[in-house]
C-alpha cells in the first residue's frame, strides 16, 4: 500500500479551496492538480498554492496515472457524473455533501465503488468535529438518559443557491448529526417551506423526522434570518445538551435538569411535578479543524483498506431523507413514510467503535 497519496480536487468555488488547504497540510498527501471550469477561480486558488497544477478539463485529472484519488467539491447536480467518471477511472473518490441529487444515483455510485474495491467517502464534516464526537460519547455512556427529542436550527441571511433549496444546502449537516446520535433511520419525514426570493427554490424549511418509539427531531433551515444561528438541543430523560456551534470555546453545555412525574397522587393538591435542577457543565473539547480530520480519514481509509465512517451508505441515507423532504414539500408537508417502502431498514451503526478509531488516528 502506498504511504504517500496524490489527490486531484475538482471545484474551486467556496468550499474547494478549504479542501485544497487541508489536503496540502497533511503529511502523507500531495495535491497534484486542481480543476475548475472557471479560469478565474483556478487562477485565484493557484495564486494561493502555486505548486499545485491547474486544469480546466476534468478528464485531465482522470487520465493522470499519478493521481490516486479525486475530491469533488462542485454543485450537487454534478456530483454523480463526476464521481461516476472518477470511479470508472479507478480513482478513490471523495464527494462533498449531499452525496448526489437522488438516491438512485447514490446506489449506483455505491455499487460501482464496491465492485471496483475503491474507497467512496462523503464529507459529512460535522461528524468529525470534536463537539459531535463528544455528544456521541456522552449519549453512548448513557449520561443523558433516553433521548426524547432533538431540535436543530441552522439559520442565516444567504447564501442563496439557485439549483438546490435550503433543506438540501443546510439540513445535511443536521441530518447527519441526528442520524449519528440516534443511530437509526427515521420512520417518516415531513417538510414544509416557502420560496420567497427565487421562485420554486425554498429559502425557509421546517423538517421533522419521526423515529421509532415516538422520538422526533425538528430541523429549521433558513437563508432569510437576520442572525446567524447554529444551535442544536438534545433533550434526554436525565440531562439535556445544548450545542452552539458559533461559540469558539464553549460549544457544548450539559444541563443536569429534568422533570419527573410523581408515581401516584390522590388529589390535585398533592399533584406536583418534580423539577430537578443540578449543575450544568461545559466539557473541554480538543480544538482541531474538523475538515482536517475528514481529509485525514479519507487517506487513512485508502491506505488501510477500511470503510469510511461516512461512506456511500451514510450518504445514501441522507439523500433518501432529503428526497422525502422534497416530496413532502410538494405535498404541503404531508408525512412521507419510509416504513411503507421496500428498502427501509432501521440501522444501528457501530458508531462508538468508529468514533474511538477516529479519535485514536
Ligand atoms: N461540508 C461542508 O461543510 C460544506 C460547506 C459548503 C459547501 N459544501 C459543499 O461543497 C460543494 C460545493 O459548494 P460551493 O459552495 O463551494 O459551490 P460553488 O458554486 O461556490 O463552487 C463550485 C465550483 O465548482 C465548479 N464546477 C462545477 N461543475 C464543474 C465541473 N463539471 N468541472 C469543473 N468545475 C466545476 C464551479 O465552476 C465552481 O467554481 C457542494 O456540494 C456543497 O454542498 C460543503
Amino acid at each position: 500500500m502506498k504511504n504517500h497519496l496524490s489527490v486531484g480536487i475538482v471545484g474551486c468555488g467556496y468550499w474547494g479551496p478549504l479542501l485544497v488547504r487541508n489536503f496540502i497540510g497533511l503529511p502523507n498527501c500531495t495535491v497534484a492538480a486542481i480543476c475548475d471550469m472557471k479560469e478565474a477561480r483556478l487562477k485565484h486558488v493557484h495564486s494561493l498554492y502555486p505548486s499545485v497544477g491547474c486544469v480546466t478539463e476534468y478528464e485531465k485529472l482522470l487520465s493522470d496515472q499519478e493521481i490516486d484519488a479525486i475530491v469533488i467539491a462542485t454543485s450537487v447536480k454534478s456530483h454523480y457524473p463526476l464521481a461516476k467518471a472518477s470511479l470508472l477511472a479507478g480513482k478513490h473518490t471523495f464527494i462533498e455533501k449531499p452525496m448526489a441529487a437522488s438516491s438512485a444515483e447514490c446506489e449506483e455510485l455505491i455499487e460501482l465503488a464496491e465492485s471496483r474495491g475503491l474507497v467512496l467517502m462523503i464529507d459529512h464534516t460535522f461528524l468529525y468535529s470534536a463537539a459531535v464526537r463528544k455528544i456521541a460519547e456522552i449519549v453512548d455512556a448513557g449520561d443523558i438518559g433516553d433521548i426524547r427529542y432533538i431540535n436543530s436550527r441552522r439559520l442565516n441571511l444567504g447564501l442563496f443557491q439557485k439549483d438546490i433549496n435550503v433543506a438540501w444546502d443546510l439540513a445535511p449537516h443536521d441530518i447527519s448529526i441526528i442520524l449519528h446520535i440516534l443511530g437509526e433511520f427515521p420512520v417518516s419525514v415531513n417538510c414544509q417551506g416557502n420560496a420567497h426570493v427565487t421562485p420554486e427554490v425554498e429559502d425557509v424549511t421546517n423538517m421533522s423526522l419521526l423515529f421509532r418509539h415516538k422520538r422526533f427531531a425538528t430541523i429549521q433551515s433558513s437563508w432569510l434570518e437576520p442572525r446567524k444561528v447554529r444551535e442544536m438541543t438534545i433533550v434526554g430523560s436525565r440531562r439535556m445538551i445544548v450545542y452552539d456551534d458559533l461559540q469558539t470555546h464553549e460549544k457544548l453545555k450539559i444541563y443536569d435538569v429534568r422533570v419527573e412525574r410523581p408515581p401516584h397522587y390522590d388529589t390535585f393538591a398533592e399533584f406536583q411535578y418534580s423539577y430537578h435542577y443540578g449543575d450544568s457543565y461545559i466539557p473541554h473539547l480538543h480544538q482541531e479543524e474538523p475538515l482536517r480530520a475528514v481529509c485525514q480519514h479519507f487517506l487513512d481509509c485508502i491506505q488501510g483498506g477500511t470503510k469510511p465512517m461516512t461512506g456511500g451508505p451514510e450518504g445514501l441515507d441522507l439523500v433518501r431523507i432529503l428526497e422525502a423532504a422534497s416530496e413532502s414539500l410538494k405535498a404541503n408537508g404531508a408525512a412521507i413514510n419510509f416504513a411503507s417502502t421496500a428498502n427501509s431498514v432501521p440501522f444501528r451503526r457501530a458508531r462508538a467503535a468508529d468514533t474511538v478509531a477516529l479519535a485514536a488516528s
